[in-house]
Protein backbone atom coordinates (compact mmCIF):
# COMPACT_ATOMS: atom_id res chain seq x y z
CA UNK A 1 0.00 0.00 0.00
CA UNK A 2 1.73 3.58 -0.57
CA UNK A 3 1.52 5.01 2.48
CA UNK A 4 2.24 9.20 3.37
CA UNK A 5 3.33 10.05 7.13
CA UNK A 6 3.00 13.85 7.85
CA UNK A 7 5.33 14.74 10.32
CA UNK A 8 8.98 12.99 10.96
CA UNK A 9 8.77 13.52 15.14
CA UNK A 10 9.15 10.46 17.19
CA UNK A 11 6.20 8.89 15.85
CA UNK A 12 6.46 9.69 12.37
CA UNK A 13 9.50 8.29 11.76
CA UNK A 14 9.38 5.39 13.81
CA UNK A 15 5.77 4.58 12.02
CA UNK A 16 7.01 5.15 8.73
CA UNK A 17 10.33 3.12 8.99
CA UNK A 18 8.47 0.41 10.20
CA UNK A 19 5.54 0.76 7.63
CA UNK A 20 8.54 0.43 4.90
CA UNK A 21 9.36 -2.81 6.94
CA UNK A 22 6.37 -4.52 6.56
CA UNK A 23 6.43 -3.97 3.11
CA UNK A 24 4.40 -0.86 2.26
CA UNK A 25 5.81 2.34 0.45
CA UNK A 26 6.11 5.27 1.92
CA UNK A 27 6.76 9.09 1.99
CA UNK A 28 7.94 10.70 5.15
CA UNK A 29 6.77 14.28 4.77
CA UNK A 30 7.49 17.28 7.05
CA UNK A 31 8.13 21.41 6.46
CA UNK A 32 11.12 21.35 8.00
CA UNK A 33 14.08 20.89 4.93
CA UNK A 34 17.13 20.68 7.04
CA UNK A 35 15.49 18.01 9.19
CA UNK A 36 14.43 16.11 5.68
CA UNK A 37 17.95 16.76 4.50
CA UNK A 38 19.15 15.06 7.46
CA UNK A 39 16.94 11.87 7.07
CA UNK A 40 18.39 11.81 3.43
CA UNK A 41 21.82 11.82 3.99
CA UNK A 42 21.56 9.12 6.53
CA UNK A 43 21.15 10.96 10.01
CA UNK A 44 19.06 9.09 12.74
CA UNK A 45 17.79 12.14 14.80
CA UNK A 46 16.68 9.81 18.06
CA UNK A 47 18.23 7.51 19.94
CA UNK A 48 16.06 4.70 18.94
CA UNK A 49 16.37 0.68 19.33
CA UNK A 50 16.68 -0.76 15.57
CA UNK A 51 15.59 2.55 13.89
CA UNK A 52 18.93 2.94 12.23
CA UNK A 53 18.85 -0.34 11.10
CA UNK A 54 15.20 -0.21 9.60
CA UNK A 55 16.33 3.40 8.31
CA UNK A 56 19.29 1.91 6.06
CA UNK A 57 17.23 -0.96 5.33
CA UNK A 58 14.31 1.18 3.20
CA UNK A 59 15.83 4.67 3.06
CA UNK A 60 15.40 5.72 -0.92
CA UNK A 61 14.06 2.48 -1.84
CA UNK A 62 10.40 2.08 -0.08
CA UNK A 63 10.68 4.48 2.33
CA UNK A 64 11.50 8.41 0.68
CA UNK A 65 11.21 11.70 2.40
CA UNK A 66 9.23 14.68 1.22
CA UNK A 67 8.49 18.49 2.07
CA UNK A 68 5.51 18.10 -0.90
CA UNK A 69 2.46 17.14 1.53
CA UNK A 70 0.09 17.54 -1.57
CA UNK A 71 1.96 15.61 -3.63
CA UNK A 72 2.06 13.23 -1.35
CA UNK A 73 -1.17 12.49 -0.90
CA UNK A 74 -1.76 12.31 -4.30
CA UNK A 75 0.71 9.42 -4.75
CA UNK A 76 -0.81 8.14 -1.68
CA UNK A 77 -4.16 5.77 -0.32
CA UNK A 78 -3.55 6.49 3.25
CA UNK A 79 -2.34 9.60 4.79
CA UNK A 80 -1.46 9.21 8.92
CA UNK A 81 -1.08 12.44 10.57
CA UNK A 82 1.46 12.24 13.24
CA UNK A 83 2.11 16.17 14.23
CA UNK A 84 2.88 17.60 17.17
CA UNK A 85 0.10 18.56 19.59
CA UNK A 86 1.85 20.68 21.95
CA UNK A 87 0.32 21.93 25.00
CA UNK A 88 -1.12 25.24 25.07
CA UNK A 89 -1.20 26.94 28.23
CA UNK A 90 -4.36 26.08 29.86
CA UNK A 91 -2.74 22.43 29.23
CA UNK A 92 -4.99 22.13 26.08
CA UNK A 93 -3.50 20.22 23.23
CA UNK A 94 -2.72 22.87 20.41
CA UNK A 95 -4.50 21.68 17.22
CA UNK A 96 -2.89 24.21 14.80
CA UNK A 97 -0.50 21.79 13.07
CA UNK A 98 -3.26 19.07 12.95
CA UNK A 99 -5.74 21.93 10.93
CA UNK A 100 -3.13 23.24 9.21
CA UNK A 101 -2.34 19.84 7.64
CA UNK A 102 -6.30 18.92 7.39
CA UNK A 103 -6.41 22.18 4.76
CA UNK A 104 -3.58 20.80 2.98
CA UNK A 105 -4.63 17.60 2.69
CA UNK A 106 -8.00 18.15 0.88
CA UNK A 107 -6.15 19.88 -1.85
CA UNK A 108 -4.56 16.64 -2.76
CA UNK A 109 -7.45 14.37 -3.17
CA UNK A 110 -7.59 12.91 -6.51
CA UNK A 111 -9.21 9.38 -5.74
CA UNK A 112 -10.30 8.08 -2.33
CA UNK A 113 -8.35 8.65 1.01
CA UNK A 114 -8.16 7.55 4.58
CA UNK A 115 -6.47 10.43 5.92
CA UNK A 116 -5.21 9.03 9.82
CA UNK A 117 -4.78 10.61 13.03
CA UNK A 118 -1.59 9.23 14.68
CA UNK A 119 -0.74 11.95 16.98
CA UNK A 120 -2.46 12.03 20.44
CA UNK A 121 -4.99 14.26 19.67
CA UNK A 122 -8.80 14.93 21.93
CA UNK A 123 -11.85 13.16 21.11
CA UNK A 124 -13.73 15.15 18.40
CA UNK A 125 -10.78 15.80 16.17
CA UNK A 126 -11.38 13.20 13.77
CA UNK A 127 -14.35 15.16 13.99
CA UNK A 128 -13.13 18.35 13.21
CA UNK A 129 -10.48 17.07 10.75
CA UNK A 130 -13.74 16.30 8.37
CA UNK A 131 -14.91 19.42 8.83
CA UNK A 132 -11.68 21.31 8.01
CA UNK A 133 -11.65 19.25 4.66
CA UNK A 134 -14.98 19.37 3.91
CA UNK A 135 -14.94 23.31 4.04
CA UNK A 136 -11.68 23.51 2.07
CA UNK A 137 -13.55 21.56 -0.87
CA UNK A 138 -12.64 17.77 -0.33
CA UNK A 139 -15.95 15.71 -1.60
CA UNK A 140 -17.30 14.02 1.23
CA UNK A 141 -17.34 10.61 -0.94
CA UNK A 142 -13.86 11.10 -1.01
CA UNK A 143 -12.22 10.45 2.03
CA UNK A 144 -12.66 9.40 5.71
CA UNK A 145 -11.14 9.79 8.47
CA UNK A 146 -10.15 7.12 10.71
CA UNK A 147 -8.09 7.38 14.43
CA UNK A 148 -5.28 4.91 15.05
CA UNK A 149 -3.69 5.74 17.79
CA UNK A 150 0.18 5.03 18.68
CA UNK A 151 0.71 2.89 21.79
CA UNK A 152 5.02 2.91 21.18
CA UNK A 153 7.41 3.63 23.81
CA UNK A 154 10.20 5.87 23.28
CA UNK A 155 13.34 3.38 23.95
CA UNK A 156 11.33 0.43 22.34
CA UNK A 157 9.29 2.30 19.72
CA UNK A 158 10.72 0.10 17.02
CA UNK A 159 9.56 -3.39 18.89
CA UNK A 160 6.43 -1.79 20.66
CA UNK A 161 5.37 -0.87 16.96
CA UNK A 162 5.97 -4.51 15.38
CA UNK A 163 5.21 -6.52 18.35
CA UNK A 164 1.72 -3.82 20.01
CA UNK A 165 -0.03 -5.69 22.88
CA UNK A 166 -2.84 -4.61 20.49
CA UNK A 167 -3.76 -2.59 17.46
CA UNK A 168 -6.61 0.06 18.09
CA UNK A 169 -8.33 1.31 14.72
CA UNK A 170 -11.24 3.83 14.96
CA UNK A 171 -13.48 3.59 12.28
CA UNK A 172 -16.59 4.89 10.85
CA UNK A 173 -16.64 3.12 7.76
CA UNK A 174 -16.54 -0.43 6.59
CA UNK A 175 -14.36 1.04 3.76
CA UNK A 176 -11.62 2.69 5.55
CA UNK A 177 -11.52 -0.27 8.41
CA UNK A 178 -10.68 -2.86 5.36
CA UNK A 179 -7.75 -0.58 4.44
CA UNK A 180 -6.34 -0.25 7.81
CA UNK A 181 -6.47 -4.00 8.33
CA UNK A 182 -4.79 -4.35 5.51
CA UNK A 183 -2.08 -2.48 6.52
CA UNK A 184 -1.56 -4.35 9.81
CA UNK A 185 -2.08 -7.67 8.01
CA UNK A 186 1.73 -8.74 8.53
CA UNK A 187 1.24 -8.36 12.11
CA UNK A 188 -2.24 -9.46 12.78
CA UNK A 189 -1.85 -12.47 10.76
CA UNK A 190 1.78 -12.71 12.35
CA UNK A 191 3.01 -13.18 9.03
CA UNK A 192 5.73 -10.19 10.28
CA UNK A 193 7.72 -12.51 13.12
CA UNK A 194 8.10 -15.40 10.49
CA UNK A 195 10.50 -13.71 8.31
CA UNK A 196 14.18 -14.27 8.46
CA UNK A 197 14.80 -10.41 8.51
CA UNK A 198 12.21 -9.60 10.85
CA UNK A 199 13.20 -7.08 13.74
CA UNK A 200 13.87 -9.42 16.52
CA UNK A 201 10.39 -9.93 19.13
CA UNK A 202 10.98 -9.25 22.68
CA UNK A 203 9.90 -11.49 25.42
CA UNK A 204 5.75 -12.41 25.59
CA UNK A 205 5.14 -10.74 22.35
CA UNK A 206 1.56 -10.96 21.36
CA UNK A 207 2.01 -12.43 18.19
CA UNK A 208 -0.31 -12.59 15.78
CA UNK A 209 -1.03 -9.07 17.16
CA UNK A 210 -4.66 -7.96 18.87
CA UNK A 211 -6.45 -5.43 16.58
CA UNK A 212 -9.70 -3.41 18.15
CA UNK A 213 -11.68 -1.78 15.51
CA UNK A 214 -13.86 0.44 17.44
CA UNK A 215 -16.05 4.08 16.51
CA UNK A 216 -13.57 6.76 16.20
CA UNK A 217 -14.37 8.84 19.26
CA UNK A 218 -13.76 5.66 21.00
CA UNK A 219 -10.00 5.10 19.51
CA UNK A 220 -9.49 8.91 20.47
CA UNK A 221 -10.58 8.27 23.97
CA UNK A 222 -8.43 4.85 24.38
CA UNK A 223 -5.51 6.58 23.75
CA UNK A 224 -5.84 9.51 26.20
CA UNK A 225 -7.58 6.94 28.41
CA UNK A 226 -4.98 4.57 28.51
CA UNK A 227 -2.04 7.09 29.15
CA UNK A 228 -4.05 8.32 31.67
CA UNK A 229 -4.57 5.53 33.57
CA UNK A 230 -0.42 4.10 33.16
CA UNK A 231 0.04 7.90 34.67
CA UNK A 232 -2.31 7.01 37.48
CA UNK A 233 -0.64 4.11 38.46
CA UNK A 234 2.42 5.64 38.89
CA UNK A 235 1.54 8.20 40.79
CA UNK A 236 -0.57 5.64 43.05
CA UNK A 237 2.16 3.44 44.18
CA UNK A 238 4.17 6.84 44.64
CA UNK A 239 1.55 8.14 47.06
CA UNK A 240 1.75 4.22 48.57
CA UNK A 241 5.80 4.30 48.99
CA UNK A 242 5.51 7.94 50.66
CA UNK A 243 3.20 5.92 53.29
CA UNK A 244 5.84 3.04 53.55
CA UNK A 245 8.55 5.99 54.56
CA UNK A 246 6.42 6.82 57.83
CA UNK A 247 5.79 4.04 58.88
CA UNK A 248 8.98 1.79 58.06
CA UNK A 249 7.28 -0.66 55.12
CA UNK A 250 8.95 -1.46 52.06
CA UNK A 251 7.41 -0.90 49.01
CA UNK A 252 8.84 -3.19 46.88
CA UNK A 253 7.37 -6.11 49.18
CA UNK A 254 3.99 -4.27 48.78
CA UNK A 255 4.75 -3.78 44.69
CA UNK A 256 4.67 -7.81 44.61
CA UNK A 257 2.21 -8.85 46.89
CA UNK A 258 -0.06 -5.52 45.09
CA UNK A 259 0.72 -6.19 41.47
CA UNK A 260 0.16 -10.44 42.43
CA UNK A 261 -3.13 -9.73 41.76
CA UNK A 262 -3.76 -10.62 38.39
CA UNK A 263 -6.43 -7.61 38.00
CA UNK A 264 -3.59 -5.31 38.87
CA UNK A 265 -0.54 -6.52 37.65
CA UNK A 266 3.13 -5.55 38.54
CA UNK A 267 3.82 -3.14 35.86
CA UNK A 268 3.91 0.53 36.31
CA UNK A 269 4.08 0.22 39.68
CA UNK A 270 7.64 1.26 40.32
CA UNK A 271 7.85 3.91 42.68
CA UNK A 272 10.53 6.40 41.74
CA UNK A 273 11.02 10.58 41.49
CA UNK A 274 7.78 10.56 39.24
CA UNK A 275 7.04 10.32 35.48
CA UNK A 276 7.93 12.70 33.02
CA UNK A 277 8.39 12.96 28.86
CA UNK A 278 6.47 14.34 25.90
CA UNK A 279 3.54 12.28 26.91
CA UNK A 280 1.86 11.23 30.28
CA UNK A 281 2.57 15.46 31.42
CA UNK A 282 0.98 16.84 28.37
CA UNK A 283 -1.49 14.06 28.10
CA UNK A 284 -2.48 14.10 31.51
CA UNK A 285 -3.40 17.74 31.19
CA UNK A 286 -5.06 17.80 27.81
CA UNK A 287 -7.54 14.68 28.81
CA UNK A 288 -8.39 17.12 31.84
CA UNK A 289 -8.63 19.82 29.91
CA UNK A 290 -11.04 17.41 27.55
CA UNK A 291 -13.06 16.18 29.89
CA UNK A 292 -13.74 19.59 31.33
CA UNK A 293 -15.15 20.91 27.63
CA UNK A 294 -17.45 17.53 28.19
CA UNK A 295 -18.60 19.45 30.95
CA UNK A 296 -17.14 16.67 33.65
CA UNK A 297 -14.53 17.45 36.18
CA UNK A 298 -11.87 14.84 36.05
CA UNK A 299 -10.41 15.85 39.64
CA UNK A 300 -8.70 12.55 40.10
CA UNK A 301 -6.53 13.56 37.15
CA UNK A 302 -5.59 16.71 38.89
CA UNK A 303 -4.70 14.58 42.30
CA UNK A 304 -2.06 12.24 39.79
CA UNK A 305 -0.42 15.46 38.23
CA UNK A 306 -0.55 16.85 42.21
CA UNK A 307 1.12 13.36 43.29
CA UNK A 308 3.88 13.50 40.76
CA UNK A 309 5.04 17.19 41.16
CA UNK A 310 5.62 16.66 44.81
CA UNK A 311 7.12 13.58 44.48
CA UNK A 312 10.54 15.76 42.94
CA UNK A 313 10.09 17.96 45.85
CA UNK A 314 10.21 14.71 48.24
CA UNK A 315 13.31 13.64 46.39
CA UNK A 316 15.13 17.00 47.20
CA UNK A 317 13.91 16.85 50.98
CA UNK A 318 15.25 13.20 50.91
CA UNK A 319 18.81 14.84 49.50
CA UNK A 320 18.70 17.74 52.18
CA UNK A 321 17.74 15.46 54.95
CA UNK A 322 20.91 13.16 53.76
CA UNK A 323 23.26 16.05 52.84
CA UNK A 324 22.43 18.57 55.25
CA UNK A 325 23.08 21.51 53.35
CA UNK A 326 24.05 21.88 49.53
CA UNK A 327 25.87 25.14 48.98
CA UNK A 328 29.07 23.85 47.61
CA UNK A 329 28.37 20.04 47.52
CA UNK A 330 29.76 18.27 45.04
CA UNK A 331 27.26 15.85 43.49
CA UNK A 332 27.26 13.22 40.99
CA UNK A 333 23.96 12.66 38.98
CA UNK A 334 23.65 9.34 37.13
CA UNK A 335 20.80 9.67 34.40
CA UNK A 336 19.72 12.72 32.84
CA UNK A 337 17.11 11.50 30.43
CA UNK A 338 13.21 11.06 31.53
CA UNK A 339 13.89 7.00 31.50
CA UNK A 340 16.23 5.11 30.51
CA UNK A 341 16.99 3.92 27.03
CA UNK A 342 16.30 7.30 25.34
CA UNK A 343 18.01 10.66 25.47
CA UNK A 344 15.00 12.19 25.56
CA UNK A 345 15.04 15.14 28.19
CA UNK A 346 11.37 16.83 28.12
CA UNK A 347 9.88 17.08 31.35
CA UNK A 348 12.69 15.16 32.80
CA UNK A 349 12.55 14.83 36.33
CA UNK A 350 16.10 14.16 36.31
CA UNK A 351 16.58 17.48 34.51
CA UNK A 352 14.38 19.23 37.21
CA UNK A 353 16.35 17.84 39.88
CA UNK A 354 19.63 18.77 38.98
CA UNK A 355 18.30 22.82 38.61
CA UNK A 356 17.27 22.62 41.64
CA UNK A 357 20.10 21.60 42.76
CA UNK A 358 22.34 24.06 41.12
CA UNK A 359 20.17 26.38 42.16
CA UNK A 360 21.06 25.74 45.98
CA UNK A 361 24.35 26.30 44.96
CA UNK A 362 25.60 22.61 44.54
CA UNK A 363 28.03 21.05 41.77
CA UNK A 364 27.33 19.14 39.79
CA UNK A 365 28.70 15.82 37.52
CA UNK A 366 26.56 14.45 35.16
CA UNK A 367 26.72 11.27 33.63
CA UNK A 368 24.07 9.78 31.03
CA UNK A 369 24.64 7.37 28.51
CA UNK A 370 22.59 8.91 25.95
CA UNK A 371 21.18 12.23 27.04
CA UNK A 372 24.36 14.51 27.52
CA UNK A 373 24.11 16.83 24.22
CA UNK A 374 20.33 17.72 24.77
CA UNK A 375 21.26 18.65 28.19
CA UNK A 376 24.23 20.88 27.25
CA UNK A 377 21.21 22.50 25.32
CA UNK A 378 18.82 23.48 28.46
CA UNK A 379 21.70 23.77 31.26
CA UNK A 380 25.23 25.83 30.63
CA UNK A 381 26.97 26.54 33.82
CA UNK A 382 27.68 24.74 36.94
CA UNK A 383 27.13 21.65 35.44
CA UNK A 384 30.36 19.15 34.25
CA UNK A 385 29.60 15.84 32.25
CA UNK A 386 31.84 12.52 32.76
CA UNK A 387 32.42 9.98 30.50
CA UNK A 388 31.35 6.90 33.01
CA UNK A 389 29.16 6.59 36.26
CA UNK A 390 32.92 5.89 37.53
CA UNK A 391 34.24 9.25 36.57
CA UNK A 392 31.22 11.06 37.66
CA UNK A 393 31.33 9.74 41.80
CA UNK A 394 35.05 10.72 41.38
CA UNK A 395 35.43 12.51 44.70
CA UNK A 396 31.77 13.55 44.74
CA UNK A 397 29.93 14.14 47.87
CA UNK A 398 26.87 11.53 47.61
CA UNK A 399 25.60 10.09 44.54
CA UNK A 400 22.41 10.46 42.87
CA UNK A 401 20.74 7.89 40.35
CA UNK A 402 17.94 9.80 38.50
CA UNK A 403 17.33 7.69 35.95
CA UNK A 404 16.82 3.80 34.99
CA UNK A 405 19.20 2.85 33.09
CA UNK A 406 20.14 -1.05 33.10
CA UNK A 407 23.97 -0.07 33.55
CA UNK A 408 23.33 2.16 36.24
CA UNK A 409 21.76 -0.86 38.05
CA UNK A 410 24.69 -2.94 37.43
CA UNK A 411 27.60 -0.68 38.52
CA UNK A 412 31.08 -2.14 40.43
CA UNK A 413 29.96 -1.34 44.02
CA UNK A 414 33.61 -1.71 45.37
CA UNK A 415 34.47 0.54 42.64
CA UNK A 416 31.97 3.15 43.37
CA UNK A 417 32.67 3.51 46.64
CA UNK A 418 36.42 3.86 46.27
CA UNK A 419 35.79 6.78 43.81
CA UNK A 420 33.29 8.79 45.80
CA UNK A 421 34.65 10.79 48.73
CA UNK A 422 31.22 9.64 51.09
CA UNK A 423 29.50 6.69 50.38
CA UNK A 424 26.73 8.10 50.40
CA UNK A 425 23.74 7.18 47.39
CA UNK A 426 20.32 8.61 46.88
CA UNK A 427 18.72 6.33 44.59
CA UNK A 428 15.98 7.91 43.27
CA UNK A 429 15.09 4.69 40.96
CA UNK A 430 15.36 1.96 43.44
CA UNK A 431 17.49 0.33 41.60
CA UNK A 432 19.45 -1.45 44.65
CA UNK A 433 18.83 -3.73 47.36
CA UNK A 434 19.19 -1.55 50.59
CA UNK A 435 20.62 -4.28 52.55
CA UNK A 436 23.34 -5.22 49.65
CA UNK A 437 24.34 -1.61 49.89
CA UNK A 438 24.46 -1.36 53.40
CA UNK A 439 27.05 -4.38 53.51
CA UNK A 440 28.83 -2.80 50.64
CA UNK A 441 29.70 0.20 52.97
CA UNK A 442 26.95 2.77 51.53
CA UNK A 443 24.79 5.17 53.14
CA UNK A 444 21.60 4.29 51.01
CA UNK A 445 18.54 6.25 50.71
CA UNK A 446 15.74 5.05 48.10
CA UNK A 447 12.25 5.75 47.90
CA UNK A 448 9.72 4.33 49.98
CA UNK A 449 12.43 2.38 51.94
CA UNK A 450 13.80 2.67 54.66
CA UNK A 451 17.37 4.24 54.41
CA UNK A 452 20.35 1.82 55.43
CA UNK A 453 23.74 2.25 56.50
CA UNK A 454 27.09 0.58 56.09
CA UNK A 455 26.88 -2.54 58.84
CA UNK A 456 27.63 -1.39 62.43
CA UNK A 457 29.97 1.62 60.85
CA UNK A 458 28.94 5.03 61.06
CA UNK A 459 28.92 6.83 57.46
CA UNK A 460 31.35 9.82 58.57
CA UNK A 461 33.86 6.50 59.81
CA UNK A 462 34.22 5.70 56.11
CA UNK A 463 36.67 7.38 53.29
CA UNK A 464 37.77 5.75 50.14
CA UNK A 465 36.32 2.52 51.17
CA UNK A 466 37.52 1.89 54.48
CA UNK A 467 37.35 3.14 57.71
CA UNK A 468 39.36 6.61 58.62
C1 LIG B 1 4.26 6.48 27.25
C2 LIG B 1 3.38 5.21 27.21
O1 LIG B 1 3.97 4.19 28.03
C3 LIG B 1 3.24 4.70 25.77
O2 LIG B 1 2.34 3.58 25.75
C4 LIG B 1 2.68 5.82 24.90
O3 LIG B 1 2.57 5.44 23.55
C5 LIG B 1 3.60 7.04 24.97
O4 LIG B 1 3.70 7.46 26.36
C6 LIG B 1 3.00 8.13 24.13
O5 LIG B 1 1.88 8.56 24.42
O6 LIG B 1 3.58 8.47 23.09
P1 LIG B 1 6.90 6.95 27.22
O7 LIG B 1 6.54 8.37 27.52
O8 LIG B 1 7.89 6.66 26.14
O9 LIG B 1 5.56 6.11 26.82
O10 LIG B 1 7.51 6.32 28.54
P2 LIG B 1 7.07 5.30 29.69
O11 LIG B 1 7.91 4.09 29.60
O12 LIG B 1 5.63 5.12 29.74
O13 LIG B 1 7.57 6.13 30.98
C7 LIG B 1 7.02 7.41 31.28
C8 LIG B 1 7.58 7.92 32.59
O14 LIG B 1 7.07 7.16 33.68
C9 LIG B 1 9.10 7.86 32.71
O15 LIG B 1 9.57 9.05 33.31
C10 LIG B 1 9.34 6.67 33.62
O16 LIG B 1 10.54 6.78 34.35
C11 LIG B 1 8.13 6.75 34.53
N1 LIG B 1 7.74 5.46 35.13
C12 LIG B 1 7.30 4.44 34.34
C13 LIG B 1 7.76 5.32 36.51
O17 LIG B 1 8.14 6.25 37.25
N2 LIG B 1 7.33 4.12 37.07
C14 LIG B 1 6.89 3.10 36.31
O18 LIG B 1 6.52 2.04 36.88
C15 LIG B 1 6.88 3.24 34.91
Amino acid sequence: MRIAVVGSGYVGLVAGACFADLGHEVVVVDNDERKLAALRSGHVPIHEKFLPELLSRHRGQRLTFSDDLQEAVRLSSVIFVAVGTPPTGSGEADLSYVESVAREISGGINSYKVVVEKSTVPVYTSEWVRKVMLRNGADPAMFDVASNPEFLREGTAVTDFLFPDRIVIGCDSGRSAAVLREIYAPLTEGRYSERPDAIPQPDRASIPAPIIVTSTKSAELIKHASNAFLALKISFINAVASICESVGANVNQVVHGVGADSRIGPKFLNPGIGYGGSCFPKDVAAFRAVARECNYEFRLLDEVTRINEEQRQRFLRKIHSALWTLRGKNLAVLGLAFKGGTDDIRESPAIFLVQALLQEGSKITAYDPAAMERTREVISSGIKFANSAYEAAHNADALLILTEWEEFANLDLLRLRSELKYPIVIDGRNLYDPEVMAAQGFTYYSVGRAACHPDGVPAAALRNGKKA
